[in-house]
């Protein structure tokens, strides 16, 4: 019979036949924790020997080798062996081969349990400080643009259908909004992902007497977790993180579904850079949006991703379970995936060309000017909704004789209500339409440059 040599190998008989291992190991994926888990064994040592629980001498032993096995990781020294399961017991392992027995020492007063959600606090941790940065550049660079499209008009849709001309730059804003608030949301996931598991150990704590503020402050941590099942058990700072994701990846799949129709023959609002478009193997006139296509369907992996985890932590009685090694090809898939979607969208976004005048001109062949005829009956007295009526009669009219509210002779209005004068063709203007809906967050020019001023000051304070 195989004797087994695992680390946890003591009360076995038997080792695993070699399926059964592949199937149990995390190692082909959880590499990715390498240099956090080495980080996280760094401290603990350090407060080991501090404590006094290891001697100064085996501590500093012990720290040397893995600051050594930190250097191989960054210069891609490291080889991991499947026989050796998952990061935490290759490292171990790799560090016996480097100083001896001595390295048995390290995992006093530590289990896996505190050791693998230690490692997943501290990637997120990162990884939300690169979210949140290529974030601000995305908000920052839709500020930039809205800034300089403020004056663009366009026609602004509900249902698809041109309602009302808007500014370019308001619907840029919008997103800006958006991009805001997941902002906000990632930087409240850092609360949550800013905490200590390490010295939960198994699940109950240790008899040692450990000093868990030394090493939560050591990894920069807030402050360790106050309950050690907690700690060990809970994945809900995954959970919000990819819950997170998922709404970005609403916003970031709705804009680049705009920049595709945008782009297309019908629209051609705008024209993507080369650089962020592809053609086709054998449609040779073919400039295809590719990127923005990918990023609204990467939007299917990350829901995935949510969907995944949310399942398995479903019912899980405290405190480890193995369905918990489940949550990191998740976790790291996600991370990977919206930091380089948000900079494919930046890039994007600032290297388009803006039609304007197309833009402008397809609400001047509309009926998106209907609303401000109405409105001009209101004020002048007319009750809303006999203002609605007469102009929907009006809009029908102009339909069948195909033409457009502009194109009304004055006497043919004066015919329709006493209340319309020769000011009525300045009302029907895009333009005007645009520049007097001047109500708080409205799309006039005024409103505009307020919100833009004002995400600017947010952009400065943010950064
Ligand atoms: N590879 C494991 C995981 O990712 C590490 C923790 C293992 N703990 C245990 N008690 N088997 O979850």
């Amino acid at each position: 019979m195989a004797e087994n040599h695992k680390l946890w190998g003591g009360r076995f008989e038997a080792g695993l036949e070699k399926w059964v291992e592949e199937f149990g190991a995390s190692i082909s994926f959880d590499q990715k924790m390498a240099e956090f888990d080495l980080k996280g064994s760094i401290a603990h040592v350090t407060m080991l020997g501090q404590t006094g629980i290891i001697s100064p001498e085996e501590a500093s032993q012990i720290k040397t080798g893995l600051e050594e096995l930190l250097q191989d990781f960054y210069a891609g020294q490291l080889e991991f062996d499947i026989a050796n399961e998952d990061i935490h017991m290759n490292l171990e392992s790799l560090l016996t081969q480097k100083i001896g027995p001595v390295a048995g020492k390290l995992h006093t007063a530590r289990s896996r349990n505190d050791q693998v959600a230690t490692d997943m606090h501290l990637y997120l941790k990162a990884k939300l400080v690169e979210v949140l940065d290529k974030l601000h550049h995305l908000r920052q660079t839709l500020v930039d643009l809205a800034d300089k499209h403020v004056d663009t008009i366009m026609p602004g849709y509900t249902h698809l259908q041109h309602a009302q001309p808007i500014s370019f730059g308001h619907h840029l804003m919008a997103y800006y909004s958006m991009f805001t608030r997941d902002s906000e949301r990632f930087t409240f996931n850092q609360k949550h992902t800013n905490l200590s598991p390490l010295g939960a150990a198994a699940l109950a704590g240790t008899t040692f007497p450990i000093d868990r503020q030394l090493t939560s402050d050591l990894m920069g941590f807030d402050a360790p977790y106050s309950n050690s099942l907690d700690a060990v058990s809970d994945r809900d700072f995954i959970l919000e993180f990819l819950a997170n994701a998922s709404i970005l990846m609403v916003h970031m799949s709705r804009i680049c579904e705009e920049i595709i129709n945008w782009c297309s023959n019908e629209y051609q609002f705008v024209t993507l850079s080369d650089t962020f478009s592809t053609g086709s193997s054998i449609m040779p006139q073919k400039k295809n949006p590719d990127m923005a296509e990918l990023i609204r369907g990467k939007t299917g992996r990350v829901y995935g991703n949510l969907t995944g985890l949310l399942t398995v932590m479903k019912s899980l009685p405290l405190a480890y379970n193995k369905d918990l090694q489940e949550d990191k090809e998740g976790m790291f898939d996600t991370a990977e995936t919206i930091t380089v979607a948000i900079d494919i969208l930046a890039g994007m976004l600032s290297s388009m060309t803006v039609n304007d005048r197309h833009m402008a001109e397809s609400t001047e062949k509309d009926f998106s000017n209907a609303t401000e005829l109405a409105d001009y009956l209101a004020v002048r007295g007319l009750p809303f909704r006999q203002a609605h009526e007469i102009v929907g009669k009006l809009v029908l009219e102009c339909t069948k004789n195909g033409h457009y509210l502009q194109d009304v002779p004055l006497e043919r209005y004066q015919e329709i209500s006493d209340l319309i004068e020769g000011d009525i063709y300045t009302a029907l203007q895009s333009r005007t339409a645009v520049e007097r809906r001047n109500s708080l967050g409205g799309t006039g020019f005024d409103q505009v440059h307020w919100q833009i001023e004002e995400a600017k000051k947010t952009l400065m304070s943010d950064k």
